[in-house]
Formats: structure tokens, C-alpha cells, sequence
């Protein structure tokens, strides 16, 4: 699996993919989001273009710039984000989704800047629409990839994800690890493969990350076309 071959089968292919994080308003002046840079995101789209694929990305609001030949929408919430991967899914032949949406956000938002009172706020919270969950369920002929960034039993929950969005992988990567955090130019990422097998990958660049990836999706698409 790890030789890395140069990938050949994804030139002409249609990629879908996030990245970055999402931002729920809680009024004009502040958001509910996280930590996510789009690092690995933006990594694989400009790789996948360079291996000649056609790349949409989906980004967030992220501070880097998006690679050239790649067509980049950029969103904010996660409401949007759901807009617009299911306005591309059906034409796409693999998607990637390496965004950190927001699993909540804000059940109102203000018009106007909330003014400081005395004591405790609470914001009361709803959920979002699982993006991925909704792409297994709608799936025909996509190679589907979600991720998974965990603090604990990566295995189990990466396992877990990889049944209940009906993904093809599910790539996962604890963020307490050294160098595999957010924001940061390395990842240490583990392969979560539908017929069980792992491959725990070293500590390396979000580029040879992404070259990593390209070349396990080269090898799905080989065995679809057999
Ligand atoms: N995801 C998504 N839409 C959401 C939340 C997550 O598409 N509303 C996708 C992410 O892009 C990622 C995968 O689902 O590819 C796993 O995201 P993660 O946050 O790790 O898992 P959740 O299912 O949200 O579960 P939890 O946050 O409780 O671990
Ligand atoms: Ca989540």
C-alpha cells in the first residue's frame, strides 16, 4: 500500500473537498468555531490537482491561500458548507472531507451586539446537519473519506465513523500527539479502511500526508475498476 507509486487513475477524476473550520454566528461581532487551519485540506486539494485531478474545494474561513487550478468556494457555517457539497456531491467521483464542521451552533442568533450584564451567560445551542452522514446515506458511485481528529480511543471512534457515515476510509489522527495538532505543517494519521485493515502512518509533512492519501485513493479506484 505504502510504496507511492505515482498516482495515476485520479487525472481527469472529479474531487470534492472541505476544509477548515465553520464559524456560527452568535451576533454581528462574535462566533462559535475551532481550531482547524484548512493545513491538510488545502494539502490535498493542491496535490490532487497537481495529480491532474478536476478539485472543488469547500473552505472555511482559514488565513492560507487557496492553490491555483483549484475551484474554491469559500463558507462560513456549517449550514452553508451542507449547501454547497450537496450541490457538487452528485457529480464528484470522490470526496474528502477534511473540514471540522461545527456540530452546534448558536439556536438564535442576535441582530445586535449583545450587551455585558452581572452574572452567568448562557447560550443555549442546536445541532448542525451531519455533512458526511448525509453524503453515506446518498452515496452511489463516490469513494467517500471523512476524517476523524480525536483526544482519545482514536481506534474505536475512528472505527465507529467509518460504520455509522457509510465512508470508504475514515483517516484519523489524535491532536494531543506532538507535530499532529492543529495549525500545525506535520500530522500523524492513521488508515481506517472499510474492510478493517489500519495502517498507522509516521509523523510527516501534511504534503506527504496528502501524497499518502492520493495514492490509498488510487488504489480504491483500481479495485472499482476491475
Ligand atoms: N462532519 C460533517 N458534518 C458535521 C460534523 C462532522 O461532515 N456536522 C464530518 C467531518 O468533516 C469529518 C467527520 O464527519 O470528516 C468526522 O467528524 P468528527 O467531528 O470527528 O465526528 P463527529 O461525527 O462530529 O463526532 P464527534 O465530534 O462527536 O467526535
Ligand atoms: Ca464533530
Amino acid at each position: 500500500y505504502f510504496d507511492q507509486k505515482p498516482v495515476q487513475l485520479l487525472k481527469g477524476k472529479k474531487l470534492l473537498i472541505t476544509a477548515g473550520p465553520t464559524r456560527e454566528k452568535i451576533d454581528p461581532v462574535r462566533f462559535f468555531t475551532n481550531h482547524s487551519s484548512g493545513k491538510m485540506g488545502y494539502a490535498i486539494a493542491k496535490a490532487a490537482s497537481e495529480a491532474g485531478a478536476d478539485v472543488t474545494l469547500v473552505s472555511g474561513p482559514v488565513t492560507i491561500t487557496p492553490p491555483s487550478g483549484v475551484t474554491t468556494i469559500m463558507v462560513e457555517t456549517a449550514e452553508e458548507m451542507y449547501n454547497q457539497v450537496l450541490n457538487h456531491f452528485d457529480e464528484a467521483d470522490i470526496v474528502i472531507k477534511s473540514a471540522a464542521v461545527a456540530d452546534y451552533r448558536p439556536a438564535e442568533t442576535s441582530d445586535q451586539k449583545m450587551k455585558k450584564k452581572d452574572g452567568t451567560l448562557t447560550i443555549e445551542f442546536e445541532r448542525t446537519k451531519d455533512i458526511l452522514k448525509t453524503l453515506g446515506v446518498q452515496k452511489k458511485h463516490q469513494i467517500l473519506i471523512g476524517f476523524a481528529a480525536e483526544t482519545e480511543q482514536l481506534e474505536t471512534y475512528a472505527k465507529r465513523k467509518l460504520e455509522s457515515k457509510n465512508a470508504d476510509m475514515i483517516v484519523g489522527n489524535n491532536i494531543l500527539t506532538e507535530g499532529a495538532g492543529f495549525g500545525t505543517d506535520t500530522n500523524a494519521v492513521t488508515f481506517f479502511r472499510k474492510d478493517g485493515t489500519i495502517s498507522e502512518l509516521p509523523l510527516q509533512t501534511k504534503e506527504q500526508v496528502a501524497q499518502a492519501l492520493l495514492s490509498e485513493i488510487d488504489h480504491l479506484l483500481k479495485e472499482r475498476s476491475v
